[in-house]
């Protein structure tokens, strides 16, 4: 009962310090900065609260071990600063292109009075301007949807997640880490939903209460939207690739990395799968998520999906016979890729299903059609979520390690040796 009154007396207190916070208007949401959650009696409590729905610890989880706490601070880096001298951008800390993905950078009108850039990607980041719903969100009473309905970003929507995390992680035609930044030494991205959600790391706990609240949290739904929004955002970034003007050669980085870049020596010499039926010496797409989402879907015997894989293939052979109709012939995957998506999201998933999943995604990666890394690595991840949804196979088993050390890194990455693993697991698991 004393505990009770207390943790009332704390909330109470947390709303007394939400309303001190200065307001300003405009019709987009002001972002109210991540001083405005981080008060010990708010979000920046010191241990988990045992009387809140939340843990209110948020903050501390954040500023310690996310990431994204950094993200500000990494453009501080020597790294960052040789990217911008290449690029000539000046200080990459001041530079648009670099902000928009490693801060909240709203425009100045909307920035409210504690607003701190040098926060990064901070909560609101994510979870959207507060202003609306700051005061009202710490009231015993306000639902889930009350503070989705005063603007609060549906994170636990696993679509609307997928859009958020890949708007970043990806890029979209606003925000993208393009060739030019890529050659200047920034990292390759690669992001899987279902797997980088709990790496953020986690601040919140998927219990039941949560469950009551916002749904069920399935991995495996994750994964799926993941890979849907995933292949919905390339086809958008192949259909603007005209964006590039009059450049010789579309945004190189909408396709396969090592097809240029791997060393000779390396050199595969037969072109197997997919690639097998493009010209001698092109270089593919890299249309990772679109092959994923139709291997699954055809696994899944969803409708449609042969024939949406067929055009996948043709938009691979657009992209190096027909450079002019490609955003075209992108455009009208677009619709087409959207109902296979939805059936493919839709479909009861079990066990028998998962399993068919699994053998689909193995016997890709048998045939040798997971030539290049990040299809490889997206192939890897997807077998790992479902083993975990069938309990089977953990990462840690002897055969996985082995598939997985083949597939470890981009540096190290061995397509014969990521096929011939493959291989032995998927005749194992057929
Ligand atoms: C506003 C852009 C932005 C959004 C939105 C965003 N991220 Fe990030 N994320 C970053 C940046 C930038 C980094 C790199 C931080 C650094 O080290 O400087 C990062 C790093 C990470 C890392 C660590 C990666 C590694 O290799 O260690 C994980 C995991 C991650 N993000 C997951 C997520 C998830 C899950 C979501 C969606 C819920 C998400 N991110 C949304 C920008 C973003
Ligand atoms: C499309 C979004 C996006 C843009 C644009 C972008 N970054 Fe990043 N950056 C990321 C993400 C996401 C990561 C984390 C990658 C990972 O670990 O998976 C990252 C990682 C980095 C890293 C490596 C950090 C580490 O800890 O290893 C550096 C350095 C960096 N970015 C600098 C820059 C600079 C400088 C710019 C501007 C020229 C820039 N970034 C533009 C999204 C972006
Ligand atoms: C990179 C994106 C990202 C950032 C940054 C981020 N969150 Fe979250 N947050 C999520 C996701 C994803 C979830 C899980 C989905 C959900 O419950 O909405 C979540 C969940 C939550 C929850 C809900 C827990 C529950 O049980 O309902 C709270 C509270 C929360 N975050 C607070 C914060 C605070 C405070 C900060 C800043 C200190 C922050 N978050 C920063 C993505 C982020
Ligand atoms: C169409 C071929 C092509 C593709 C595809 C391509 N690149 Fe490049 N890349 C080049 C060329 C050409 C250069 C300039 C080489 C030079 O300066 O010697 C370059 C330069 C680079 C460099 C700098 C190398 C150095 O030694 O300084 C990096 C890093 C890089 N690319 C990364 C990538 C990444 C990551 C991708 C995929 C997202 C990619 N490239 C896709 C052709 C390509």
């Amino acid at each position: 009962m004393v505990r009770r009154k207390l943790s009332g007396i704390r909330l109470a207190v947390c709303i007394i310090v939400i309303l001190m916070t200065p307001l300003a208007h405009t019709d987009e949401p002001m972002h109210m900065g991540v001083a405005s959650c981080a008060s010990s009696v708010c979000h920046g409590r010191t241990t988990i609260s045992a009387h809140n729905r939340v843990w209110m610890t948020e903050f501390r989880v954040w500023q310690d071990s996310d990431p994204h706490a950094g993200a500000y601070d990494t453009l501080l880096s020597e790294q960052s600063r040789r990217i911008a001298a290449r690029l000539r951008i000046g200080n990459p800390a001041e530079a648009k292109v670099c902000l928009d993905c490693h801060a909240d950078n709203v425009p100045t009108e909307r920035r409210g009075g504690r607003f701190d850039l040098t926060d990064g990607v901070g909560c609101e980041a994510c979870h959207g301007g507060a202003e609306d719903w700051l005061s009202s969100h710490a009231d015993r009473k306000a639902t889930h949807d009350d503070n989705l309905h005063r603007g609060m970003y549906p994170t636990s929507d696993p679509v609307a997640r997928g859009q958020l995390c890949l708007g970043c992680h990806q890029g979209t035609p606003g925000q993208f880490a393009s060739h030019d930044i890529m050659a200047a030494g920034h990292p390759q991205l690669l992001f899987e939903l279902a797997s980088y959600s709990p790496l953020q790391p986690m601040h919140y706990a998927i219990d039941d209460d949560y469950v009551e609240r916002k749904g069920p949290q399935d991995p495996i739904d994750l994964w799926l939207h993941g890979i849907s929004a995933s292949a919905s955002m390339t086809l958008t970034m192949i259909s603007r690739q005209t964006w590039n003007g009059d450049a010789v050669f579309p945004e190189v980085a909408l396709y396969q990395c090592d097809s240029c870049h791997r060393e000779t020596s390396k050199a595969r010499g037969t072109a197997k799968g997919f690639a097998a039926t493009l010209p001698s010496g092109s270089i593919p797409l890299n249309d990772t998520a679109l092959r994923l989402l139709v291997t699954v879907a055809r696994a899944m015997d969803i409708e449609g999906a042969s024939t949406a894989s067929a055009r996948v293939d043709a938009l691979a052979y657009a992209a190096v016979t027909q450079r002019s109709r490609l955003p075209a012939t992108a455009a009208a995957l677009a619709p087409w890729l959207d109902t296979v998506s939805s059936a493919m999201l839709s479909k009861m998933r079990s066990r028998a299903q998962l399993a068919s999943i699994r053998r689909g995604l193995l016997e890709f990666a048998a045939r040798g059609d997971a030539l290049y890394f990040p299809l490889a690595a997206q192939v890897y991840l997807g077998v790992v979520n479902v083993n975990t949804a069938l309990g089977e196979l953990p990462a840690t088993d002897t055969r996985m390690q082995q598939w997985f050390a083949t597939v470890a890194t981009e540096a190290s990455f061995d397509p014969a040796g990521f096929e011939l693993q493959g291989k032995r697991l998927f005749d194992e698991f057929r």
